[in-house]
């Protein structure tokens, strides 16, 4: 059930990306499931580059909801301003939070209180394994609980770091996480907290992820190893 923007084609052209159009559909579902099923919050992006997947969230950002875009700027070719510039190139500019930092740089009361609700948060920051832990763990603390987290990278053997993050989390907080891994497409793990898992399980059309499944098993078989404190690793 493919799902897109009449004019992604355009966000396309004016913004560059490695995004696959099939990750793209099922984000863009999962923002407007969300809003069509009546839940609310800010969303929110670690790690923004050129802004591509920012002008998307932005479409599906409600009027009283709000887009923070967290990202130091470390790559030459990217700039806050060029952001803006992409933002207002794309036609949505309005209602962008943006703090140009390191994700750990910004204190976590920041995330739970100034920020609250998030019910949308894309990770693709750093794709050092401390830094992945660092990132999961402000997402598991500030993100509300139907909320949905996005984990950029996993599995792909280019960014070891991310699974490595992603698997050191779970093992290192074993019971204490009610995250649970919902869905995966092309290296995008979704994540969702354990009483909204089922919700999200049902609503990801099948024909997005059924081609890498094998990655979602790993994840979720970890978890639960972790959970059972019968983790060996
Ligand atoms: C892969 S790019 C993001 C692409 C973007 N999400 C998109 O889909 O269009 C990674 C970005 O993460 C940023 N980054 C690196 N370390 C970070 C950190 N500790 N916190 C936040 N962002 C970080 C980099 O500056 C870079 O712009």
């Amino acid at each position: 059930m493919p799902y897109f923007l009449d004019d992604y084609d355009d966000i396309r052209s004016a913004i560059p990306s490695y995004l696959h159009g099939e990750q793209a559909s099922l984000l863009m579902y999962i923002m407007s499931s969300q809003t069509e099923s009546g839940l609310e919050g800010n969303l929110m992006e670690i790690g923004v580059a050129t802004g591509h997947f920012l002008a998307l969230m932005q479409r599906f950002r409600q009027p009283s909801e709000k887009v923070i875009r967290i990202d130091p700027f470390y790559i030459e070719t990217t700039s806050r301003e060029l952001v803006q510039e992409n933002l207002l190139r794309t036609g949505a500019s309005d209602g962008v939070e943006v703090r140009k930092s390191r994700s750990d740089a910004i204190p976590i009361e920041t995330y739970q209180q100034d920020w609250s609700p998030i019910r949308f948060c894309h990770v693709d920051g750093s794709h050092q394994a401390k830094d992945v832990v660092n990132d999961i763990s402000i997402c598991d603390r500030s993100v509300s609980h139907g909320g949905l987290i996005v984990l950029d990278d996993f599995m792909n053997p280019g960014f070891p770091g991310v699974a490595e993050g992603f698997f050191r989390y779970f093992i290192e907080n074993e019971r204490e996480v009610s995250l649970v891994p919902v869905g995966f497409c092309r290296g995008k793990l979704l994540l969702s907290f354990r009483e909204y898992s089922e919700w999200y399980m049902c609503s990801i059309p099948d024909d997005h992820i059924a081609p890498r499944r094998s990655a979602l098993f790993m994840a979720r078989w970890v978890v639960t190893e972790a959970r059972d404190g019968r983790a060996t690793c």
